[in-house]
């Protein structure tokens, strides 16, 4: 297809002069390095995500290093950057790298879709970015810049139209160049077919841009309708004793799963709960915000108990010193209630 190749060919020379060329996962590429960044940058924005990167990358430097850690310490170097799984779903990969693909990343674009956290798109950066292999990908900032340039109409998320946009996105990739092709196409997305105020005038793709000759550029791709998010009430029992508090490990699975938070109950059962003698004392709520659903926080302070490790009867727990962040992983909202009461307690 002429028309396609062409479109590589400029993309390339663009990214020549233009692209992205010092992200620290661009510099001593393996495709283990280019895994965690990816992995990282689902979410993410590349500016949040670069310390992360290297600080993961300091404590584990190679997939083995990661398989032979504990979870504990990875989602303890997850800790901030939200969507826990990603982080579980790395460290069950690379235990599953080292069992059945010799400790390496399998250089399949199927192997790879069949690790846990590693979708289609993914699995195409990694064999691209990191193997060097024609593959395809499709992330959000590709799917904007095809979704523009061949005006595709309708909702990507639906399965006739998300199939338009990876055959488009397939028969676009170049047989050579593809890890620049693929980085290009990331950064034409993130830096000039950005959501609003593209910047059409300085795009090497413009001229043959669909959506830009029909002067609908910010109307592709077609967006989801949003849903308001459902709300949801927590309150979690903040046990302090002297300089401590305690803490509990989270269920493997579901929100925060196998990360360290306060116990925490619904507002129904936890008045009932407690001890008569027990006093609390309700923080200031606050509320986190979550992809699907936001959640509503009530942190209830109680340390007036006569025996307070009586009280806690949680069983999987720790006593945990404020001022020192524990080598754990912490939900941000736990983190930053840790915080505050670190900051109470030291009166500033
Ligand atoms: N977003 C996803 N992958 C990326 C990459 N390799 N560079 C910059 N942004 C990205």
């Amino acid at each position: 297809m002429s028309s396609s190749d062409n479109f590589a060919q400029r993309v390339l020379v663009w990214f020549d002069q233009h692209g992205r060329k010092d992200l620290p996962w661009q510099q001593s590429v393996t495709p283990y390095r280019v895994w965690v960044s990816e992995i990282m940058l689902q979410q993410t924005q590349v500016a949040t995500v670069i310390p992360y990167f290297e600080r993961f990358m300091a404590r584990f430097p190679t997939l083995q290093d990661l398989a032979s850690a504990q979870l504990d310490e990875v989602l303890h170097l997850w800790t901030g950057l939200g969507y826990y799984a990603r982080g579980r779903n790395l460290h069950k990969a690379a235990l599953h790298c080292l069992a059945h693909h010799a400790g390496d990343l399998p250089a399949d674009l199927d192997a790879l879709q069949a690790l846990p956290g590693i979708g289609r798109s993914t699995a195409g950066a990694i064999m691209s970015l990191g193997f060097g292999q024609r593959a395809v990908i499709l992330d959000g900032n590709v799917k904007r810049v095809l979704g523009r340039h061949q005006a595709i109409s309708g909702d990507p998320a639906q399965a006739q139209v998300g199939q338009r946009y990876w055959q488009v996105a397939d028969a676009f990739t170049p047989k050579k160049s593809v890890a620049q092709y693929t980085q290009a196409m990331m950064d034409l997305g993130a830096t000039l077919c950005t959501r609003s105020k593209p910047s059409c005038l300085i795009c090497p793709v413009a001229e043959d841009c669909q959506a830009l000759a029909l002067d609908a550029v910010v109307s592709y791709p077609q967006k989801r309708k949003k849903q308001a998010l459902p709300e949801r009430a927590v309150w979690l029992l903040v046990y302090q004793r002297m300089d401590s508090v305690w803490l509990v490990q989270r269920a493997p699975s579901g929100i925060w799963g196998g990360l360290w938070s306060f116990p925490e109950r619904e507002r129904e059962l936890f008045a009932a709960e407690l001890p008569d003698d027990l006093q609390g004392q309700l923080l200031p709520p606050f509320k986190h915000v979550f992809s699907h659903f936001q959640l509503h926080i009530h942190p209830l302070l109680i340390n007036q108990c006569d025996d307070i490790d009586a009280a806690v009867h949680e069983s999987s727990g720790q006593w945990v010193k404020l001022g020192q962040l524990p080598n754990l992983g912490l939900p941000q909202p736990v983190a930053q209630l840790l915080q505050r009461l670190a900051n109470k307690r030291s009166g500033s």
